[in-house]
């Protein structure tokens, strides 16, 4: 079944591009709790904040409050890392309802979440983990993101990992994974460009080649991180850290993303060794100087056109 019969089936509206609420060109930041209060008073230019939906699970309390007057100055995005969408016994129900509770709350104007798993035999580990790129586990992630999209009643857009393995015996590499499962499922693509340089260095393949793959009009966010550099028996392993500024090569890909897929929301994503708010705010700055000057470019060729 294609995307155009999936979208007459739904009751809700199957992604179909980024949302106009996130257009203003300017980009997001995480929303994370030492920087809650400073946003609240100061309000700083953000395009959009983003809070990890199980931070708030427990609606009430100081968090929540903040996330809740974040949401009278800000559009936000909930984002997820706990639901295991590629777990193959399915997603917990019990989860799944706390995240539809919150977001019945908050109406954001994004919900992400990532493919890879965290859950098998009722057990939850705090990682995202790798699957393998076969028939079976692509079954197995369209299955529970259809299953979230039905209870949730909208569409959510999931991450590409960060890979640190591969497995044996892939069926498909992971650019072909991704459009079959936006294809199968409508939901839409959040492309964490720093994930697939981390990955292609980790891995070794052509991180370049890898956004050529990506289909165009799929892609509703960007994610932009700092990883770290682990040295491992004398290699530098990448870790999805989130610790750091975005490294230039990491730049460099992000804008060979919005030469490629537009002029796409793009979000900050900081966790380990915060930074002060300005210098977060000074990165967000960078990200919307890029997009200002695809814009700009953009602008310059249709007018050479007309
Ligand atoms: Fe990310």
């Amino acid at each position: 079944m294609n995307t155009q019969d999936k979208k007459a089936e739904k009751p809700f509206a199957l992604f179909s591009g980024p949302d106009a609420a996130l257009s203003s060109g300017r980009t997001g930041i995480g929303l994370r709790a030492p920087h809650a209060a400073q946003i609240i008073a100061g309000k700083p230019e953000a395009g959009f904040l983003e809070a990890h939906s199980e931070n708030y699970f427990c609606i009430g309390g100081v968090p929540f409050e903040q996330l809740m007057a974040c949401r009278e100055d800000y559009p936000v995005s909930l984002h997820g890392v706990g639901l295991s969408l590629g777990a193959a016994e399915g997603v917990d129900d019990a989860h799944l309802q706390k995240l539809k509770a919150l977001a019945d709350i908050v109406q954001p104007v994004l919900m992400s979440e990532h493919v890879s798993w965290s859950r098998a035999a009722g057990v939850a580990v705090p990682d995202l983990l790798p699957l393998p790129m076969t028939q079976e586990a692509l079954a197995a992630i369209c299955r529970n993101i259809e299953h979230v999209q039905e209870t949730l009643g909208r569409a959510i857009l999931v991450e590409n990992p960060s890979s640190y393995m591969e497995f044996e015996g892939m069926e498909m590499n992971e650019p072909e994974m991704i459009a079959r499962i936006i294809e199968r499922t409508g939901c839409g693509l959040l492309l964490d460009v720093n994930n697939i340089y981390v990955s292609a260095h980790n891995l070794g393949f052509d991180a370049k080649a890898y956004l050529d793959a990506i289909p165009q009009g799929i892609v509703g966010e960007i994610h932009l991180a700092g990883y770290h550099v682990n040295e491992v028996a004398g290699d530098d392993v990448f870790i999805d850290a989130h610790n750091n500024p975005v490294y230039d090569p990491v730049w460099d890909l992000y804008e060979a993303a919005l030469a490629r897929f537009g002029d796409i929301p793009t979000l900050i994503e900081w966790d380990s060794d915060l930074p002060v708010l300005s210098r977060l705010l000074e990165e967000a700055q960078k990200a919307d100087e890029y997009r200002a000057a695809l814009r700009k470019d953009k602008g310059t060729k249709n007018a050479r056109v007309a």
